[in-house]
């Protein structure tokens, strides 16, 4: 595994690692999304918490964000979602070998979501797991998938993001309640043609940052302080720093994995934080915006749930084509990051 020093880098800073997908190659063989119908606008933020319209806009470019019922469990948005992509795939839940939901909001410590999507879906058998990463929890997923499918250990794997974030949300913190939201998303993961599909990767985590998002007791964590009702915390500031540096490092860094240049990129599919983070790390990678996909504004910070909620919309307006080289990034609390490039199949 390659590690790639950055073109710049923060003091505190950890290296890179870097690959290039290997053996057969795998590519995203069909997208489903859902989004909860409730939608929150920052004027109905207005009337629960001492923020403004134009506060949230100009610091975050949400507008409105989509939110659950109280009550529903994420497996639920999950298995919309999935069904959605095992449709846009042509690909029956039966032949799937593996299911993989990236969350950070499952609905209890076990059993995981993905074995409620399974039993949903109604194809016993496969393997299926969760995996948590936070907001990069989708990149790591598909990551995962890649390797499983290079690997000849399976030929059609459903990766998931879904989160009911709100459950989580303290709607008397204005710093945190106007970002998240609610959401799905899933991709049905196949072999490609070769020189189609993943082609680079940028996985990481740096534990030293597990204090900067967090949901309930800091240090010992919700569960180990018995704590019933946790909700998000965050050192906006700080996360924000981190997030623009990592976004422009891992660019340049799967890029270079991939023997490409920013110039190479048509588009850049980001984990939807914040629009002013996407917008300065664009600027530094030398990314007009017409090449970069912002969805935020109608569907706020849902976290795993971003990536395929704004692949979905770039579909949707004509911003994708066959053999497209797609740029997608994520960060998280932590910390962790992933980013990959791929060849649009
Ligand atoms: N409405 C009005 N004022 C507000 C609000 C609000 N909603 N929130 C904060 N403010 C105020 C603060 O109180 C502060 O006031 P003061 O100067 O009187 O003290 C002022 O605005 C500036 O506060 P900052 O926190 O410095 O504001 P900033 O410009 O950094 O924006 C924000 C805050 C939007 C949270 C930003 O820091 C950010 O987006 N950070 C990154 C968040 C992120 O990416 N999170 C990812 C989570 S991923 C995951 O894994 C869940």
């Amino acid at each position: 595994m390659a590690i790639t020093q950055a073109p710049r880098t923060r003091s505190d800073a950890v290296p890179l690692r870097t690959y290039r997908s290997t053996g057969r190659p795998a590519a995203i063989a069909g997208l489903g999304v859902y989004a909860p119908e409730k939608v929150l606008t920052n004027r109905d933020l207005e009337r629960i918490v001492d923020t403004s319209d134009q506060w949230i806009t100009e610091r975050t470019g949400i507008k409105e964000r989509r939110v659950a019922e109280p009550g529903t469990p994420t497996f639920e948005l999950a298995t919309k979602a999935a069904r959605a992509a095992l449709d846009d795939a042509g690909v029956l839940a039966r032949e799937l070998d593996m299911i993989l939901v990236a969350t950070s909001t499952p609905d209890g410590p076990f059993p995981s979501v993905a074995c409620r999507v399974q039993d949903q879906l109604g194809i016993p058998g496969c393997c299926a797991m969760d995996i948590l990463a936070a907001c990069s929890g989708f990149a790591y997923a598909l990551s995962l998938a890649d390797a499983y499918i290079a690997s000849g250990r399976a030929d059609s794997i459903l990766v998931v993001g879904a989160e009911v974030l709100t459950r989580y949300v303290d709607w008397h913190d204005r710093g945190t309640c106007v970002l998240f939201a609610d959401g799905a998303g899933a991709v049905v993961v196949r072999p490609a043609q070769q020189g189609q599909g993943f082609v680079s990767w940028c996985l990481g985590a740096d534990g030293r940052g597990y204090d900067k998002i967090t949901c309930g007791d800091i240090p010992r964590g919700a569960f180990a302080a018995g704590e019933a009702d946790p909700k998000i915390g965050m050192k906006g500031p700080d996360v924000f720093k981190f997030a623009t540096d990592i976004f422009i490092r891992q660019a340049f860094a799967v890029a270079e994995a991939a023997g490409v240049t920013m110039d190479d990129i048509d588009l850049w599919v980001p984990h939807q934080a914040n629009r002013r983070i996407i917008e300065a790390a664009a600027h530094r990678v030398g990314l007009p915006m017409e090449r970069v996909m912002i969805n935020i504004d109608r569907f706020g910070n849902s976290s795993t749930a971003t990536i395929p909620l704004a692949l979905q919309d770039a579909l949707d307006q004509g911003r994708i084509d066959p053999g497209d080289k797609v740029l997608i990034a994520g960060f998280g609390s932590g910390l962790t990051w992933a980013a990959c490039l791929l060849e649009w199949e």
